[in-house]
């Protein structure tokens, strides 16, 4: 079983492009994992609790739960609009993770690990966290650059000092455990300066999750958020037999905003109530625009549906993919994007697709015989390309996404060098050469069957679509995941043309 999960996200700022950035690469490495047939858990959610809701709900006339009730649709219509295909969508106001937030809460009270003391210190309200007066920036938070808060309260405290060698230990001993290698360094060399216990109540906020020993306080919602991901394994539920089939969880994956909280507390936390570790938590830089990361504070949020319009839910989902790299920040440019899409989904695969199809309706009315001779010397370069494509596709297994989609831009360019090369409007011209047009035509379609399906992952419409015009039954994450098929036994199957995939854009 792989268990993937994304952020849950708060849920006042409406999706946007940062926001959809993690969550549509979650959503191709989970495609990917089910074309291998396995079997697949991919969650995603809303963090729900905490001091900025209740603020808001307060400043818009509401209840909390009223607020987060309707704006929690804005994150179902998102990913809808982005064809993100989670496995399950979890709320922290939901009673399975209560259970399971006072369930863990417990286990780390009864290991001895938590004690009552006073805090005092800034906070911020955009960040859900304490500060040091010495990593605020004037005063004010580095991320969000606006003044931190001085709260001061009686609270419960997770001993997060005495983990810090088991933490260290266990970073060694799994190198994958935190990636990229940057981040990794980042986390240790702060587990090194030494760890302060963290404080895990509120005592004057109520939106949150009551506290199973002193239900005056509340849970503090990062440590309510983190625990969102055993919530929806099934970690209080009566049998074990889910959380165990789900746990520990293949990836986190994660902004590194937010690495800290995941590499650090949450494992602590596990470690201290006996659940076994996640296997990987993997993270990624900043989408900037014009060199700024995107957020709210800044008001330079790009929403998915801006740019839906014009590129499709796939011409989206593919620029992300193949143009940011998994790890440092990237820039997001409108005119990176339109020439990302001509290059690569107008005229590589679109041409291909629209060229490949037209013959093979002009030339055999529609439907291609299987040849007898299948995998003839010259179609040698497209099954070396196929099968090069497929072994690339494993990049999506380290959130290669560039690399995962490379290969498969190799494929349709070597289909295209071969329609050049073989010239089949020649052959149809020349009656001694019937047979080698279908085999032509056969190792062209069949190239674009391997497309279709490599391309699944990244572009699920597009991918369905194509295989719905090469007239083949069911879709193309049905079948193994193989590319051994010979390039000539492509079925006799009825072809459509149809309009361009992807229409070219003006820049
Ligand atoms: O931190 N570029 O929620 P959040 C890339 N609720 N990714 C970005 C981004 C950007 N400009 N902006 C946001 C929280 N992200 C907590 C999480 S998890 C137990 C609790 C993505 O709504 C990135 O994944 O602020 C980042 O880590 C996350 O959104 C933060 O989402
Ligand atoms: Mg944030």
């Amino acid at each position: 079983m792989i268990y993937i999960t994304t952020p849950i996200y708060y849920p006042n700022d409406r999706p946007h492009l940062g926001t959809a950035y993690t969550t549509v690469v979650a959503d191709a490495v989970a495609r990917y994992w089910r074309l291998k047939g396995e079997e697949v858990f991919f969650l995603t959610g809303t963090d729900e609790h905490g001091l900025k809701i209740a603020r808001a709900a307060e400043e818009n006339g509401t209840t909390p739960q009223e607020w987060v009730d309707q704006i929690v649709n804005r994150f179902y219509e998102a990913w809808e609009l982005l064809d993100i295909a989670n496995d399950d969508f979890i709320r922290t106001t939901e009673e399975r993770h209560r259970t399971s937030v006072q369930k863990l809460l417990q286990a780390i009270y009864d290991a001895g690990d938590v004690y009552e003391s006073r805090y005092e210190g800034p906070y911020c309200v955009g960040c859900e966290a304490y500060y040091t007066q010495d990593e605020l920036i004037d005063g004010k938070c580095p991320i969000h650059e606006r003044p931190a808060e001085i709260h001061s309260e009686d609270n419960y405290f997770f001993r997060l000092s005495a983990y810090g060698d088991r933490l260290l230990r266990h970073i060694e001993a799994n190198p994958h455990f935190v990636t990229p290698e940057t981040r990794r360094n980042e986390v240790v060399s702060f587990i090194q300066r030494g760890l302060d216990d963290i404080s895990i109540s509120r005592a004057q906020l109520t939106w949150g999750v009551p506290i199973p020993w002193d239900p005056s306080h509340v849970t503090y919602v990062w440590v309510d958020a983190l625990i969102n991901y055993i919530s929806a394994a099934g970690y209080s539920e009566e049998t074990s037999e889910g959380f165990d089939r789900r746990w520990p969880v293949w990836a986190h994956l994660v902004g590194k905003d937010i690495i800290r909280f995941h590499a650090i507390i949450w494992p602590a936390m596990l470690m201290s109530a006996g659940v076994p570790l996640p296997r990987q938590v993997a993270s990624h830089g900043f989408l900037l625009v014009g060199g700024e990361k995107m957020s709210k504070s800044r008001a330079n949020q790009i929403l998915p549906e801006e740019l839906t319009k014009t590129f499709g839910s796939d011409g989206y989902r593919y620029h992300f993919l193949r143009d940011v790299s998994f790890g440092p920040d990237g820039n997001f440019s409108w005119e990176g994007m339109v020439a990302r899409y001509n290059a690569d989904l107008a005229n590589d695969l679109g041409n291909l697709a629209n060229r490949v199809l037209n013959l093979a309706e002009r030339f055999r009315g529609g439907t291609v015989p299987v040849v007898s001779d299948p995998d003839a010397p010259e179609e040698a370069a497209l099954r070396e390309a196929a099968a090069g494509a497929l072994a690339d596709l494993a990049g999506f297994e380290e959130f290669r996404t560039k690399q995962a989609l490379d290969g498969v831009w190799r494929l349709f360019r070597a289909a295209n060098a071969f329609v050049e090369a073989t010239e089949p409007w020649h052959l149809a011209k020349d009656p001694e050469a019937s047979e080698r047009l279908d085999a032509v035509l056969n190792a062209l379609l069949e190239a674009l069957r391997v497309g279709a399906v490599l391309i699944s992952p990244a572009m699920p419409k597009a991918a369905a679509e194509l295989w719905r015009r090469l007239g083949l039954p069911g879709g193309p994450g049905d079948g193994p995941l193989e590319v051994t098929g010979r390039f000539g036994t492509f079925p006799a199957t009825t072809v459509e043309k149809g309009d361009p995939l992807f229409p070219r854009l003006e820049a």
